[in-house]
């Protein structure tokens, strides 16, 4: 199955879609696909069948969220912490990403006429070698579309993340780059993976689980956030419209919120400027060599 599905919703569907679009709706949306194993049991089918429908069901619910305007979706793929599953599950999904990978390489014209951009964020340093080399010409190819934006969380947690950017942030302190004076929020947001996005407005967790699991800790303090019981590969268009109109319900509170924090950002002075424009080049560096990179076991 390709990244983005054919348009699988009804009409009555489609016209809820179309009336919640007068309103709020969240420009970028997180998700935590939670559940694919169980419905897999309750299914009586194999675990990898689960991850299949998993993976099918993002493609699907990434075509819903064009329908509805939403044009940047993050999903958790895969955490630090799935590598300590059986090393049978772990491969069985390092291999289910190497084919999605090797299937969005074989349709990239697709990927161009929607004007998706594909990125991955994550601890690459952890990822296998060659879905590694995959996952970077994947992002190479779209990284000038701009229409749609899908960021995979792979290899990912937020303290990870955090660690990573505190280490940015200390060693171009001891460069002399910046002083720790110039330390914030704000210096902080721009040295995590997520440095080119917003932070999400909505942010989804399938399957009952009712906790964040590591994911976008940073990002998410005035996220609307969504849980529904629903497994990950039953999620359907329904379940996105109820999320949306949730959403459109805290709207209100959640701007004031926003508006109140907005206070504290600061802007980024000369100095500083020059730090994230040097970090950045270097995470170009890394990336376009992304294939040299040492993998830690
Ligand atoms: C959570 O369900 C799901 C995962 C750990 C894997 C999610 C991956 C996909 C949907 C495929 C995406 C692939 C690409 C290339 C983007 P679970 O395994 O934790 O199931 P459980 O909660 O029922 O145990
Ligand atoms: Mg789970």
């Amino acid at each position: 199955m390709s990244w983005i599905a054919k348009n699988s919703l009804s009409w009555l569907q489609t016209l809820a879609i179309k009336v919640l679009k007068t309103g709020h709706v969240p420009k970028h949306v997180a998700i935590i696909m939670d559940g694919n194993r169980r419905y897999a049991n309750k299914a009586k089918v194999e675990q990898v069948e689960g991850h299949t429908k998993g993976f099918e069901k993002l493609a699907e619910t990434f075509q819903w969220c064009l329908e509805f305007g939403i044009l940047e979706v993050t999903v958790y793929a895969f955490s630090i912490e799935n590598f300590k599953r059986s090393k049978k599950e772990v491969d069985c999904l390092m291999n289910l990403t190497k084919q999605k990978l090797q299937r969005l390489l074989d349709e990239r014209e697709k990927m161009m006429e929607y004007g998706v951009c594909v990125r991955v964020i994550g601890n690459l340093s952890l990822v296998p070698q060659d879905i590694r080399i995959l996952m970077a010409e994947a992002m190479r190819i779209t990284k000038h579309n701009n229409r749609a934006f899908l960021n995979v969380a792979f290899s990912y947690s937020s303290r990870d993340e955090i660690t990573n950017a505190v280490r940015d942030v200390i060693r171009s302190v001891k460069d002399g780059d910046i002083t720790t004076d110039d330390v914030d929020e704000n210096l902080i947001s721009k040295c995590l993976y997520t440095y080119k996005s917003e932070d999400p407005d909505l942010l989804i967790r399938t399957s009952g689980e009712v906790r964040f699991s590591d994911f976008l800790m940073w990002q998410t303090s005035y996220t609307c956030i969504y849980f529904t019981k629903v497994f990950w590969p039953e999620f359907n268009a329904w379940d996105l419209i109820y999320a949306v109109f949730y959403y459109q319900r805290c709207y209100s509170d959640m701007v004031k919120m926003k508006d109140d924090c907005q206070d504290n950002v600061s802007m980024l002075n000369n100095k500083t400027k020059k730090f994230i424009y040097k970090l950045y080049k270097e995470r170009e560096i890394l990336f376009e060599n992304v294939s040299t990179i040492p993998m830690i076991e």
